[in-house]
């Protein structure tokens, strides 16, 4: 399949791209199109063929439902049974915005993207371009993150290309996403709201809003939030947390072989005989999440064997920073040589699994 690229404005975005994009959408193709947060790949949500494309395209596990993107409040009515007060009225403040609110669902709203679940994840992206598609396809769009299942999402239309061009029928590129890490997912059908996955945006913030969020243990999240257990966010190369004593200790041996994925003022205080990857500064932690991603896949291109990150205070957006390098890391954290060694000794095929 040839994928076309369409380049579009984000913040005026041009007409006859937004038409030619939506008559894929209508047609129940496959369009990458860029939000705040991170590239989804959209698909027409009412439609079984289209959600099945988009399983199909990614390579997802068909238990993982999709979040279902609206450009107005009018259009969730359909989709969701009684929305509590509470939530209601902070619908307006909250969207568009990076927050995926998971009501029960409206039994007559089709369940291709919400896999047979009685509960529906919906956002409204805070995007030009998004936005405009979803009112010129004149449907809710289905859309999961643009990249291949268990991979790191897609933050330009590059990634999404690398991810899956030959495989979609167009991607709408423009530029770098904003946030570069996915929406918050909380589930609103019960009280308190619970944080299913943290996100760009954060639970301190959003707890103004819906009053308070809990973070549930993951027994009691996992048959909730189905995703969660699926491995998510890896590189093609082994990648470990490491202590900050470990990544001087590291940059010390001028070993190439293993990169350093960390913030610019420790970058600044490493030798520049090692390999280092900077993620963004320290002072301004939306400058890591929106490079994180990103980070991974210079791990990817680049000539080292392996990579260690280092961690970020998990409060804020730190929050979501953590959830996903846990994930990419598998948990495996470095702090002295032994454990150096047999991380660098374990097989880098493992680490996709
Ligand atoms: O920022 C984002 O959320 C991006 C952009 C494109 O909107 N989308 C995204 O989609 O990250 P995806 O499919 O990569 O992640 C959606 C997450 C998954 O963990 C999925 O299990 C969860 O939302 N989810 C979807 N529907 C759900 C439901 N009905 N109940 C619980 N969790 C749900
Ligand atoms: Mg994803």
């Amino acid at each position: 399949m040839l994928t076309k690229i369409i380049k579009v404005d984000p913040l005026n975005p041009e007409k006859g791209a937004i038409s030619e994009a939506a008559g894929v959408i209508k047609r129940g193709g496959l369009v990458a199109f860029p939000t705040e947060t991170v590239y989804g790949l959209g698909g027409d949500a009412t439609s079984e063929e289209a959600c099945r494309a988009i399983y199909e395209a990614k390579g997802r596990e068909s238990d993982n439902p999709l979040i279902v993107h609206i450009g107005s409040v009018e259009q969730l009515k359909p989709m969701v049974g009684r929305v509590e007060g509470g939530v209601s009225r902070a619908l307006p403040v909250i969207w568009p915005g990076p927050v995926t609110l998971v009501f029960r669902r409206n039994r007559k709203f089709p369940d291709c993207a919400s896999r047979g679940l009685d509960t529906v994840a919906v956002r409204m992206p805070a995007h030009r371009v998004a936005l405009e598609l979803i009112k010129a396809s004149g449907v809710p769009i289905a859309a999961p993150s643009a990249n291949r299942s268990k991979r790191p999402s897609a933050t330009s239309a590059d990634d999404v290309k690398e991810e899956l061009g030959g495989r979609i029928d167009m991607i709408l590129d423009s530029g770098e996403a904003t946030f570069g890490i996915e929406s918050t997912v909380i589930d609103v059908t019960r009280r308190p709201c619970a944080v299913l996955r943290p996100g760009a945006f954060t639970r301190e913030e959003l707890s103004r809003y819906l009053g308070d969020i809990i973070i549930p243990t993951a027994s009691v999240s996992a048959p909730r939030a189905p995703g969660m257990k699926y491995r998510h966010y890896a590189p093609y190369k082994k990648l470990a947390l490491a202590s900050g004593r470990m990544i001087l200790e590291l940059s010390r041996m001028k070993d190439k072989k293993i990169a350093i994925l960390c913030s610019e003022e420790t970058a600044g205080r490493l030798g520049r005989e090692c390999l280092v990857i900077p993620i963004g500064s320290r002072s301004d932690p939306y400058s890591i999440a929106k490079n994180l991603f990103g980070s991974f896949r210079k791990l990817e291109r680049s000539g080292a064997e392996a990579g260690v990150i280092e961690p970020v205070e998990e409060r804020g957006i730190g929050l979501a920073i953590m959830n996903r390098v846990e994930k990419a890391t598998k948990g495996v954290v470095v702090s002295n040589r032994e454990q150096l060694r047999r991380f660098l000794e374990a097989d880098s095929s493992s680490w996709m699994d």
